[in-house]
């Protein structure tokens, strides 16, 4: 009789040795104090979880989380309220006529109910493109902004296409947090936009009396643009030792490994996910020359991988969606398993480190984390 020995799947991972010593410009200084600004703003919690650090043999870990930012359940409104406001102004001493444009954007969720947010606080109208796969829930949630929306029936992609063809008719401008050439002005002011984060998890890494900044910061990807928004930061530090960062996107959707591996952007085709911010088959094209120059590793994790991290940050009091928990499923597949002590070398991982998990939404924002299991 023949043993059938099924062999583990091997872990889908990349890695780029020398990533820490690239370097690039910081954000403007003023996109946090524009955020300082705006009513409710106040810092998000970046809470420590000792059981994590216990687990994975470290110092200590903390969570980013996002699960409400300036009053909506992801981290998204500090790009989309950043790139308005700019978009705003230079319309405005372009002497464009004043009164209210439509913002237009595709959105796997999120950022189509940030701007969504944004246009009716500051007064505008928004119309929002929707791919398939997004949760009835949280295209309810951006009709409710007052929000025009329209379900695509395709694509992350191919609602991008849509939504910028939508634009182009008279007051309506582009708000899309992804960019192509000929189209990256505003994608940039969206990264710009999410420097508070990473500014914010800085003076609460002081405030721990951790002077030096994390060992090891972990970001989840979708188009790529908090990637370069966060790999900015760190990057661009005038002093002090520079973190490892890792990339964390799902497995059905894992543009950043398959760019990586070609050795230039490609597209790769995308299915169903739960981390639906992250579903997207193309990287921004500001983007790429951040995660291939300043970006140490690559992972990508399954849809239980982001269920089970989903229920420990429950566990630990952290209420955080699939897209926010796929960055402790990236870690616990970086740092364990199989082939584990060759990842954390390549990362720098030892007893001492100081890790930091950015958790992008809570459950609230991608409902798929209660319903689908
Ligand atoms: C909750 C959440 N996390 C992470 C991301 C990934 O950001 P980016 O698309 O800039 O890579 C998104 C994108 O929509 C998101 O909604």
């Amino acid at each position: 009789m023949t043993e059938i020995v099924s062999s583990p799947r091997p872990l889908p991972w990349s890695v780029r040795p020398g990533a820490r010593t690239w370097r690039c410009a910081p954000a403007p200084a003023e996109v946090r104090a524009f955020h300082a600004a705006l009513p409710g703003y106040s810092p998000t919690p970046l809470t420590e979880l000792p059981a994590l650090a216990a687990e994975f043999g470290v110092g200590r870990v903390f969570v980013k989380d996002e699960s409400c930012r300036l009053g909506l359940p992801a981290f998204k409104v500090l790009g989309a309220s950043w790139a308005v406001h700019r978009t705003l102004a230079e319309r405005a001493t372009g002497g464009t006529e004043p009164g209210p444009v439509t913002l237009v954007t595709a959105t796997d969720g999120n950022h189509g109910r940030a701007v969504a947010r944004t246009a009716r606080h500051l007064g505008h109208h928004a119309h929002v493109f929707v791919p398939q796969g997004v949760h009835p829930q949280a295209v309810a949630a951006i009709t409710a902004e007052q929000a025009k929306v329209t379900e695509v029936t395709g694509s992350y992609d191919e609602a991008v296409r849509l939504a910028a063809q939508a634009a182009a008719a008279p007051g309506a401008v582009l708000v899309q947090d992804t960019a192509w050439p000929g189209y990256e002005r505003i994608p940039g002011w969206i990264v710009e936009g999410y420097s508070t984060l990473t500014a914010e998890v800085d003076e609460q890494l002081t405030a721990e009396g951790i002077d030096a900044g994390p060992d090891l910061v972990c970001v989840p990807v979708g188009v790529g643009s908090l990637a370069q928004s966060v790999i900015a930061h760190y990057r661009s530090r005038p002093s002090g030792p520079a973190p490892a960062l890792l990339s964390v996107e799902p497995d059905t959707a894992a543009c950043v490994l398959a760019s990586l591996a070609a050795g230039e952007p490609v597209s790769v085709a995308t299915g169903h996910t739960t981390m639906a911010g992250l579903n997207c088959g193309t990287l921004s094209s500001i983007a790429w020359p951040y995660l291939h120059g300043g970006l140490d590793a690559a992972v990508a994790v399954s849809d239980a991988d982001s269920t089970r991290a989903t229920a420990a940050l429950a566990a630990l009091g952290v209420p955080s969606g699939p897209c926010g928990a796929a960055t402790l499923a990236g870690l616990r597949a970086a740092l364990t398993g199989a082939g584990a002590e060759k990842r954390r070398a390549a990362l720098d991982i030892d007893t001492t480190s100081v890790i930091v998990l950015l958790s992008t939404e809570g459950p609230a924002a991608n409902p798929h984390s209660t319903t689908d299991h």
